[in-house]
């Protein structure tokens, strides 16, 4: 048989053809699946041209190997590509490559990606271009980039794909050996495969369902792949008349039924095998005889059966030596890599390749590549390799292909199999430059690779601590079990001197990991210890502000006061405005927040942190000095202490920030809670409620009942208070487990016992909110926390024992307004006033109530101000003001509307109709109300419109553009409650017919 012959037979089954265009291998037994193919290709395509867009489906086939699936792959692949304006992507995973991180994705992505137009580019990647680019191997990450987190990749990915495959559907994508994907690509694609129905994407995917052809690491995701739900199909072998036909194809009629029968046992129905045997029956030319089928068996020898003396046999050194490089190479093989990594001569090395075409063991694609003619073959070629063959050889790789200038990313794989315990210095240095590499691309698990293959070979004496400490910080977004063993590990004198600045921040990084993982007393001692052993001045003041800080979240400590004497004496002894001094200022406006103390104070340090409203440089969210609590600390400061509007803005700046870094883990997480807590202060409760909801969903994600969870359960658990939903707020409350003790370690923002104690004072469970905010009071005491609106608890005790013990309930409610006071915000007032409101009666009451409408009137607190004026709306129709009684209502009722607080607009209007009051305003305002509610420009607009001017008219007076115009109009026709004919008598304006005066007028223009 020709080498021509061998390629066509074998074309389909490598899988490699990228244009389409290799030989058709005629499919036998495989009508359903091809069916489902057709069936499914046509739906994508018929939904996407009737305007479907949630159209995408998933087909999968599994299947032994050799039984067909690559070849089913391709007529899927000619099927789609048959559909006009069809795109279809392909990648499949590699034996040898499972370890490269994004080898698949990169593969089925990067060629769709970058045939993009530049704007196109722009809008599909939008803010996630640094983070996916160089994961997917379009771009180098910029100078100073740092680690990606990978489940920053996997979120990019998906906004991605959500923007691609509209552009470019119906799309199909299509990933052959899923089996051996590496981690990174089957991570997301598993999960992108549960949500490919949203898009206009068909997925078909091909894999071996044996767990035993999974790599260990990626067993998880098999689990998740075969509970996928989606069109399924096991591929069974064929049968036997088709068999028989493919034997008398090639051999022709005289093939015997009996040797048929017997061919088809042998290889049990299995076409790759079934391929194989014939070639032996030609090449020993074997009559197909019923006498000869007894030797059948003998002549089958599976590859996988093949041993290194087989294919020595077979081959001979040279050419088998050759194979080998091509084996570890894996899929896509340039010719003269493996020429050079099997030290062959550009000669030999030809020599080689015409041998194995011969011998049907590799295929030449119509890149000019060599394709091994089946993963089963080149497995059994990989495998046969004497130990210390593959180690030096995967050596050898690893220097030619970083010197075929393909980046030690693509050499690390080799220089992580080759052999240790040599010392040398040259590779742990590359390794430890791939470890950095593969950091910014998203993939921490192959940097690990990397550097405990360092730590094997071994390093050097002075820098093994080091590697320790470049190990430990790997794993900081992903693995904090593991994080804090190597970085306790790096800082053991034991293993090694730590240069001293990387002990600072070995231990300050470790005490990072304790106490995200709730060990707070822990992360505060490590600083404070390694702190007494630091000279450097500035890394002594880190560690030791950073022991503050972790002492400062902890649920409780032992010296509160003390610690926050020390925190004001080192305030006190700073001199000069470096980011660490700041940290320090910022640390202390927090604690004085906490405390209570007057306001003034806490924001006085708190702007000097800023620089110009802005986080300083050093202090940034992603800056990884202090870490995201400092900024944290700042902003919570602000929310606190009623500016709102800065805390907003730093927890935008946070969250963009977070997603530009990739950084989707606790950061992105705290970063929704800080802003659905600002949302929460100013009232507005269903943005809120929306923030803090993907908070603890992404908290969730991460670990179970994290203290970010408890942090966003609390205050949703408020928020839905809030909005009146108290049975949802408490079954919520209840799944979670929100009630003492609360998280073990870790305080939760904002104090925990308060937000429980109100739930159950909301349920009409008064003993068990007494003792719980009983507890709490007495707890914050000790630590000298005295901030009525972080800690609420008194004036909600008051409220629980108010009828049972009148006395005491009126002492915590003054002591929480005279705590109000000396902090000295207007919500804090107004808050606490209205709480004691509740525990007075008649006069006494109204006037606490029309105080505290006052206070908040003029505090950002839009939610706590309308129930106040709901309060007082009821309390003034209790002393019988039912005028004035109604106008609060009425107002509250609004204010209600606006922070989407239904439950308060439901009790105003009750009160409004059980006293026999209309429960709504008979117009919505009076017109001085709405003329104040137009902004200057709409009320010029508005003028010009009740003289009866036209907008094009209006736009030429006003030198504006006629669409402005049009929605400065809609604005004024909203909020008047009417179109341009009654617009004049909705705003109680005099309707002027300019149109009969216009002559004179241009006149005198
Ligand atoms: N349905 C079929 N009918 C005939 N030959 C087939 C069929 N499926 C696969 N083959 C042949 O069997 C060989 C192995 O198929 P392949 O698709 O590579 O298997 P898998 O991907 O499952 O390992 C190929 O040479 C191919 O031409
Ligand atoms: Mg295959």
């Amino acid at each position: 048989m020709t080498e021509q012959e061998n390629e066509l037979r074998t074309g389909a089954g490598s899988g490699r053809d990228g244009d389409g265009t290799a030989p058709r291998v005629r499919l036998r037994d495989r009508d359903a699946e091809l069916r489902s193919v057709e069936a499914a290709v046509d739906r994508l395509c018929r939904d996407f041209a009737a305007g479907g867009t949630e159209i995408g489906d998933l087909l999968a086939f599994s299947g032994r190997p050799g039984i067909g699936k690559t070849t089913l792959l391709h007529e899927v692949r000619r099927i789609a590509k048959l559909r006009e304006g069809a795109t279809v992507l392909f990648a499949r995973g590699g034996e040898r490559q499972f370890k490269e991180p994004y080898h698949v994705l990169r593969q089925l992505l990067q060629p769709v990606l970058s045939d993009l137009r530049p704007d196109e580019f722009r809008q599909v990647m939008g803010t996630w271009e640094e983070v996916v680019g160089p994961a997917m191997g379009l771009k180098q990450p910029k100078a100073g980039a740092r680690r990606l987190d990978p489940q920053g990749v996997r979120d990019g990915l998906d906004y991605v794909l959500t923007q691609l495959a509209p552009r470019r559907a119906p799309m199909v994508m299509i990933v052959d050996d899923l089996h051996w994907a590496d981690a990174e690509s089957l991570s997301w694609l598993t999960k992108f495969a549960v949500r490919s129905g949203e898009l206009p994407v068909l997925l078909v995917f091909a894999f071996r369902e044996d767990e035993n052809d999974w790599p260990t690491e990626t067993q998880d995701f098999r689990r998740d792949l075969v509970g996928l739900k989606g069109r399924k199909h096991e591929l069974n072998r064929l049968n036997l008349n088709s068999v028989t036909d493919m034997i008398r194809a090639e051999l022709g009629d005289k093939a015997e039924d009996a040797f048929c029968y017997e061919f088809w046992n042998v290889v049990n129905g299995n076409p790759f095998e079934a391929g194989r045997l014939l070639d032996q029956v030609r090449d020993q030319e074997l009559e197909p005889v019923e006498e000869n089928s007894r030797q059948l068996r003998e002549l089958a020898v599976d590859a996988t059966g093949m041993t290194l003396k087989s294919w020595l046999d077979q081959l001979g050194a040279a050419t088998l030596r050759f194979a080998w490089a091509c084996a570890m190479l894996g899929t896509d093989i340039r010719i003269d890599l493996a020429t050079r990594i099997s030290t062959q001569s550009t000669e030999g090395a030809r020599d080689s390749i015409k041998q194995l075409r011969k011998q049907r063991v590799l295929t030449q694609s119509p890149n000019g590549n060599l394709e091994f003619v089946h993963p089963l073959i080149a497995s059994s070629i990989y495998n046969t390799m004497p130990d210390a063959t593959r180690l030096g050889m995967h050596g050898i790789a690893a220097v030619e292909i970083e010197n075929a200038g393909l980046g030690l990313l693509a050499a690390s794989r080799h220089l992580v199999e080759t052999h240790s315990g040599e010392g040398d210095d040259r590779i742990v240095k590359k390794l430890r430059r791939a470890a950095v590499e593969h950091q910014l691309i998203g993939a921490p698990e192959a940097a690990q690779r990397c550097l405990n293959r360092a730590l094997n070979e071994p390093p050097a004496d002075e820098i093994k601590a080091e590697v320790l400490y470049e190990l430990g910080c790997s794993a900081l977004l992903t693995d904090p079990v593991a994080t804090v063993n190597q970085l306790k590990l790096a800082l053991d004198p034991d293993e090694g001197p730590l240069r001293p600045e990387l002990r600072v921040d070995a231990t300050f990084r470790l005490s990072e990991v304790l106490a995200h993982s709730g060990e707070l007393r822990q992360a505060a001692l490590v600083c404070q210890e390694e702190a007494r052993q630091t000279a450097d001045p500035a890394g002594r003041q880190r560690l030791q502000a950073a022991s503050f800080m972790w002492h400062a979240f902890r649920k409780s400590e032992e010296d509160g006061c003390g610690r926050s004497a020390r925190l004001a004496e080192m305030c006190g002894q700073l001199t000069g405005r470096e980011a660490a001094d700041r940290a320090v200022l910022a640390m202390r406006a927090w604690d004085l927040t906490l405390r209570g103390a007057p306001s003034a104070e806490a924001l006085a340090l708190a702007d000097e942190v800023l620089d110009g409203g802005r986080l300083p440089k050093g202090l940034g969210w992603t800056d990884t000095t202090w870490g995201f609590e400092l900024p944290s600390m700042l902003c919570l400061t602000y929310i606190y202490n009623d500016r709102v509007a800065q805390a907003e803005r730093l927890a935008a700046d946070a969250i963009i920030q977070f997603e530009i870094a990739g950084w989707s883990g606790a950061h992105r997480g705290f970063a929704y809670f800080l802003m659905g807590l600002a949302r929460f202060r100013r009232g507005l409760l269903a943005e809120a409620e929306d923030f803090l909801r993907r908070a603890f969903r992404i908290s969730e994600r991460i670990g179970r009942k994290l203290p970010l969870a408890w942090d966003a359960v609390g205050v949703l658990v408020d928020t839905l208070i809030a909005r009146g939903r108290v049975e949802e707020a408490w079954e919520f409350a209840n799944d979670f487990g929100f009630h003492p003790p609360y998280h073990a370690t870790a305080m939760v923002l904002p104090d925990a016992a308060s937000l429980y104690g109100k739930l159950l004072v909301a349920k009409n469970r008064y003993a068990g909110a007494a003792a719980a905010l009983t507890e709490a009071g007495a707890q914050l005491d000790v630590r000298g926390w005295r901030n009525t609106v972080w800690a609420p608890w008194a004036g909600h005790l008051a409220i629980a024992i108010a009828d049972d013990e009148p006395e005491r309930a009126r002492e915590y409610a003054q002591t929480a307004v005279r705590d109000a006071r000396t902090f000295g915000t207007a919500s804090a007032i107004g808050s606490a006033l209205r709480l004691q409101a509740q525990v007075e009666d008649g006069q006494q009451a109204v006037d606490l109530l029309e105080q505290a409408v006052t206070y908040l009137g003029q505090s950002p607190a839009g939610y706590e101000h309308a129930v106040a004026l709901v309060d007082l709306g009821a309390a003034l129709r209790r002393v019988g003001r039912l005028e004035d009684a109604q106008e609060y209502l009425y107002q509250g009722i609004e204010l209600a509307q606006h922070c989407s607080a239904e439950g308060l607009v439901d009790q105003a209007r009750r009160e409004l109709a059980n006293y026999g009051l209309r429960p709504n305003r008979l117009g919505l305002r009076d017109f001085g109300d709405t003329l104040d509610t137009l902004s200057g420009p709409e009320l010029e607009v508005a003028q010009r419109a009740v003289q009866g001017l036209p907008p094009q008219r209006i736009a030429e007076e006003l030198g504006l553009h006629i669409g402005l115009v049009n929605r400065r109009l809609a604005a004024v026709y909203r909020k008047a409650g009417s179109g341009p004919d009654g617009l004049a008598s909705a705003l109680g304006l005099p309707p002027q017919q300019r149109e009969a005066t216009r002559p004179g007028a241009e006149d005198e223009e």
